[in-house]
């Protein structure tokens, strides 16, 4: 049996569908949920759904029997909490005696010594409690979501221009789709016990290049545009969210300014099988052009 956490999110639900394209019985798929109405969908597929939360460990006790192979999404709570729920999941699979612990971390050049501090460090804290469990482990460091782009660099950006803070920083940005392919794949193939893979593109870009992609996919000049620090926190306010959030996605395009994301490895070529899609192929998709 294999159980995915974080079902009802971007990566959980894509991952096991990704598990039903390569064949996997859903009844042989485990969905972990906080709440059965969002899981509607995986219910209909008949992937199996048990109820859990990460701040609940008789919760997880009761979903992990039976289970095998167990994808660990890492949490989408308040930061201050991940750490503590992502052990509370580690030490149930330990009780529960599943066989192998695949963990979703971050792929980042140091994430103890990154300049977003403890946004990050979370990832680096777990990474290291999942080694020494005791059960066989995989982390899986994933880059920045492709998906993100649009919302980084602003909404109107195929007509006001690519906005957003971070000089020459270069990032192996990679589709979610094909993060949560490559999830699937170690979720259904030998040779992972012990190891771990960082998820990105083979080659990283500045947003100077992402800007000249767009205009090539347009055939209209996109600037790229760096606001100050205040003025791209007022950017992602106007478009929707808390100033708490917008700080910290600010502390994002800081990061990549620093080249934190450039880490130069790749694992999603030998693991997918082929070449992860290009971010030029992806971005002309997803805009349309
Ligand atoms: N690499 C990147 O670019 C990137 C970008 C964004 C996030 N992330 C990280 O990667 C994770 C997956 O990304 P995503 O896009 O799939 O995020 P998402 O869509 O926000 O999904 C997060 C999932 O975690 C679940 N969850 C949150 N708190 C929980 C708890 N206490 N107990 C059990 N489940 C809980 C959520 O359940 P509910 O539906 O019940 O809320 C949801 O299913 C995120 O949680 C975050 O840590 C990475």
């Amino acid at each position: 049996m294999i159980l995915v956490t974080g079902a009802t999110g971007n990566l959980g639900k894509a991952t096991i569908n990704s598990l039903l394209d390569k064949g996997i019985a859903p009844s042989d798929i485990t969905a972990l949920v906080r709440d059965e109405t969002k899981a509607a969908d995986l219910i209909s597929k008949g992937v199996q759904v048990k109820l859990g939360d990460y701040q609940d460990v008789e919760s997880l006790k009761n979903a992990f029997q039976g289970v095998d192979k167990l994808l660990l999404i890492s949490s989408s709570a308040d930061i201050a909490y991940r750490f503590g729920q992502h052990k509370n999941a580690i030490d149930a699979a330990k009780e529960t005696g599943v066989s192998h612990l695949i963990y979703t971390g971050f792929a980042m050049n140091d994430l103890h010594q990154s300049t977003m501090g403890e946004d990050v460090q979370y990832h680096a804290y777990t990474a290291d409690y999942v080694k020494q469990a005791a059960i066989p482990y995989t982390v899986m460091n994933n880059t920045l979501y492709a998906d993100l782009i649009p919302f980084l660099i602003g909404k109107d950006a195929l007509d006001e221009g690519v906005s957003i803070p971070a000089g020459a920083g270069k990032t192996p940005f990679l589709p979610l789709a094909d993060m949560a392919e490559a999830l699937a794949v170690v979720l259904t193939t030998p040779g992972h016990d012990n190891k771990e893979y960082v998820l990105a593109a083979e080659t990283a870009f500045s947003f100077a290049e992402i800007a000249a992609m767009l205009s090539d996919s347009t055939g209209k000049t996109i600037a790229y545009h760096q606001p100050a620090g205040s003025l791209y926190i007022a950017q992602l306010i106007e478009a929707g969210l808390s100033a708490d959030d917008a700080a910290y996605i600010a502390r994002y395009a800081k990061a990549i300014a620093y080249g934190e994301f450039d880490t130069g490895k790749s694992d999603a070529k030998h693991l997918l099988g082929r070449s992860p899609v290009r971010l030029d192929d992806f971005l002309r998709n997803l805009y349309g052009e």
